[in-house]
């Protein structure tokens, strides 16, 4: 993938987010996130490359989500995966809490894991935990493996984990090593990101949460060299079918790194929507100014590059669609 392509890529973000921000707090989720993914899609139209979406929120019947199998990008080179999430934490945004984020993943066609939208069980660490964990070690153990990695004592570790009723044992395991937990309302794209970064204090983030937001998370990590292990936990037979007719044929495996995101190049890129952990949220200043903060990453160079841009929306007819009554 040409290194140019990184650029392209914040540009889809910063309109997903630029359109969501206006409905923040607004209490209503759908319209953001019908904004986020009007904007998106529209902005990969004019991005030379010929995407297709392996993993999202949306099926093809759930429009007007970007869904899986849907085409993006206007060139018919180069032929790329892509993973995306245009509002990641519709909730947080409702909420004008913080973590909201637009997402998007790439990488070159069959290297990102084609999977329904569904459940997967998730572990993942930053760079100097990478290589030492394993998804089924029992929490304990993963906790020593990472605080002794990190140069920390156990009771100094902070797991983060989604503030889910099925992850009461998780948390109280975790609470029984000694170790601190942060639990979050939605974002889990946000908390494995924060593992890679010294200075949010987050040593692991683990649980179940959203399968498209595990692929977006691990091709992340790729570019910061972290981990990520995950397992798909289908919640009936038709999800199991839907698993096999796209040809994951071992429910039970760990996928590593390498099922998540094969080869040694992605693309990650994010705006924020609010202020979050890594990124601020949009701003609106005065006039018709708006401001975005974003990342963009590439595994192949492990370039990350925050990148703040002023948009004047007058110049941006596309966002004539941003209505919030
Ligand atoms: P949305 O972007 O769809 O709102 O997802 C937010 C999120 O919290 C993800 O970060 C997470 O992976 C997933 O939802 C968890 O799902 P659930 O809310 O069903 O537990």
């Amino acid at each position: 993938m040409e290194r140019e392509l990184t650029l392209e890529l914040v540009r889809v973000t910063e309109a997903a987010a630029l359109a969501s921000a206006h409905w923040m707090g607004r209490g209503r989720k759908m319209a953001a996130d019908d904004a986020a993914t009007n904007a998106m899609r529209e902005m990969f139209d004019s991005i030379q490359v010929n995407g297709t979406v392996v993993i999202g929120e949306g099926e093809m019947d759930e429009a007007p989500m970007l869904y899986i199998g849907e085409k993006v990008g206007c060139a018919s080179t180069p032929e790329v995966d892509v993973a995306v999430d245009p509002l990641e934490g519709t909730n947080i945004l409702a909420k004008g809490l913080p973590n909201a984020m637009s997402v998007i993943a790439i990488a070159e066609r069959g290297n990102l894991l084609h999977a329904p939208d569904m459940y997967m069980d998730k572990l993942a660490v930053g760079p100097r935990a990478a290589g030492k964990i394993c998804l089924d070690d029992p929490i304990e153990k993963t906790l020593e493996i990472v605080a002794k990695a990190n140069n920390k004592r156990i009771v100094d570790c902070t797991v983060m984990i989604l503030d889910r009723e099925r992850h009461q044992k998780l948390i109280e395991a975790v609470r029984g090593a000694g170790a601190r937990v942060r639990l979050i309302g939605d974002g889990d794209v946000a908390s494995a990101l924060a593992t890679a970064f010294d200075d949010t204090g987050i040593d692991i983030c683990a649980g179940i949460g959203g399968a498209p937001e595990g692929v977006i998370a691990a091709a992340a990590l790729k570019c910061l060299g972290g981990e990520m292990q995950a397992r798909l936990e289908p919640e009936d037979d038709e999800e199991c079918e839907r698993c096999l007719s796209m040809g994951i044929t071992d429910l039970n495996k760990i996928l590593t790194m390498d099922d998540l995101v094969k080869g040694d190049d992605a693309i990650f890129a994010a705006t924020g929507v609010t202020d979050g952990e890594l990124l601020k949220g949009v701003r609106f200043r005065g006039g018709h100014l708006a401001e975005t903060y974003s990342l963009v990453m590439r595994a192949k160079s492990r370039t990350m590059r925050f990148i703040n841009s002023v948009h004047d929306l007058l110049y941006k007819p596309h966002y004539s669609y941003i209505e919030t009554k």
